[in-house]
């Protein structure tokens, strides 16, 4: 059996993380039993929920416990099997964490998914067609729910989820507006993504002068707003709605590192009869089929073409992590293994 390098946590972090939280090690991988798959794995996905996982505190999900894998998505091949469904070479996702393979009991419903790489390459089953997909499907369908013409904003638009909700959105006739960190983002969110307008939030000192852009980017108001971000992002989307209007809160990557995100005029959520409302996506398993299937022929008709961050080698992962959480990224962010 080959030899299997790993990223544990080795401690937690004080207010920001840093690479000196974790600790590459390397194990012996064990001998497969009766029902385990060995798969080796091609890319880890790096993704903001790793963050809130470091901590010991009170949330939807365990924390990681330390000295363990970090936990993390991963695509790869089949390199040995002795289940009856898995072959040699089989494509796969699951959740293998940041390490070179994993051994995994595929009799376990859930664990590992074959995957069609003819349409769709093999890296997108992180990011499009994977889990960031399907949040951006769920927020936007199930939630926000827009009749076409509406106009739908979301913020850190041209990441992993925000990518695939442009084009989940203009699919359903809405007019698209990003928010973003920086002119390339936002060029590459109109240019590139199909967005119909995309405001930088870096070029904005405080919420009223991002209201203010933002009133140019929606000038019929904001019916939805898909919230990634938190903080004076949100405080600017707030003035915009319109009456009615929903908001799927998805992600607050500005509070990650624990700073409290106070909101600047709640009283708008009364005063514009808002509906918002916080979910995770691992808790709607009912509706990754259909997501998928969308945002498989999206990408497989070229309606969807995701950008990629791509870090080199296991030893790596750390850092490109600790830009992910600062915007270094540009567009899902994956750790090539092999
Ligand atoms: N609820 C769920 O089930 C669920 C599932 C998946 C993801 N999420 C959430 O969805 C959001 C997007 O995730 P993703 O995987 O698509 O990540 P991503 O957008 O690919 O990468 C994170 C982006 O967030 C922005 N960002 C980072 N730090 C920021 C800060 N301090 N202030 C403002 N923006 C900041 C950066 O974009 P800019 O350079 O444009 O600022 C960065 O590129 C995250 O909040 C994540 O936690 C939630």
């Amino acid at each position: 059996m080959p030899q299997n390098t790993q990223i544990v946590l080795d401690n937690r972090p004080v207010g920001e993380a840093t690479v000196a939280n974790f600790k590459l090690v390397t194990t012996d991988t064990p001998a497969l039993a009766e029902g385990q798959v060995l798969v080796r794995h091609h890319y880890l996905s790096l993704d903001p929920y790793m963050r809130g996982r470091m901590n010991d505190s009170k949330s939807y999900a365990a924390a990681q416990p330390l000295g363990e894998v970090m936990i993390g998505g991963t695509v790869g091949e089949v390199a040995e099997s002795r289940h009856p469904k898995f072959n040699v070479g089989d494509k796969v996702v699951g959740m293998g964490g940041w390490q070179t393979y994993s051994v995994v009991d595929a009799n376990v419903p859930g664990m590992l998914r074959r995957v069609d790489t003819t349409h769709v390459p093999l890296s997108h089953y992180l990011g499009a067609v994977g889990m960031p997909g399907v949040t951006a499907w769920y927020g936007l369908v199930k939630i926000i729910n827009p009749k076409a013409g509406e106009t739908v904003v979301i913020s850190a638009a041209t990441g992993a989820v925000g990518s695939a909700f442009g084009a989940l959105a203009k699919a359903r006739g809405c007019r698209v507006v990003g928010i973003a960190g920086g002119p390339d983002k936002c060029k590459y969110a109109v240019e590139e993504l199909g967005f119909d307008a995309c405001v930088d939030y870096k070029e904005h000192a405080d919420y009223i002068s991002l209201s203010k852009a933002l009133k140019v980017a929606c000038p019929n108001g904001i019916d939805g707003y898909f919230e990634n971000v938190g903080g004076m992002v949100l405080d600017a989307v707030l003035l915009r709605t319109n009456a009615f209007a929903r908001i799927a809160v998805c992600g607050m990557i500005a509070g990650y590192n624990g700073a409290p995100l106070p909101m600047a005029n709640p009283a708008l959520i009364l005063v514009n009869r808002l509906k918002v409302e916080g979910f995770i996506v691992s808790e709607h398993m009912e509706v990754w089929p259909e997501a998928l299937a969308e945002l498989g022929t999206l990408v497989g008709t070229g309606k969807l073409r995701p950008r990629e961050s791509v870090a080199q080698g296991l030893e790596n992962a750390p850092e490109a992590f600790m830009g992910l959480l600062k915007g270094k990224n540009f567009g899902k962010q994956l750790v090539k293994l092999v």
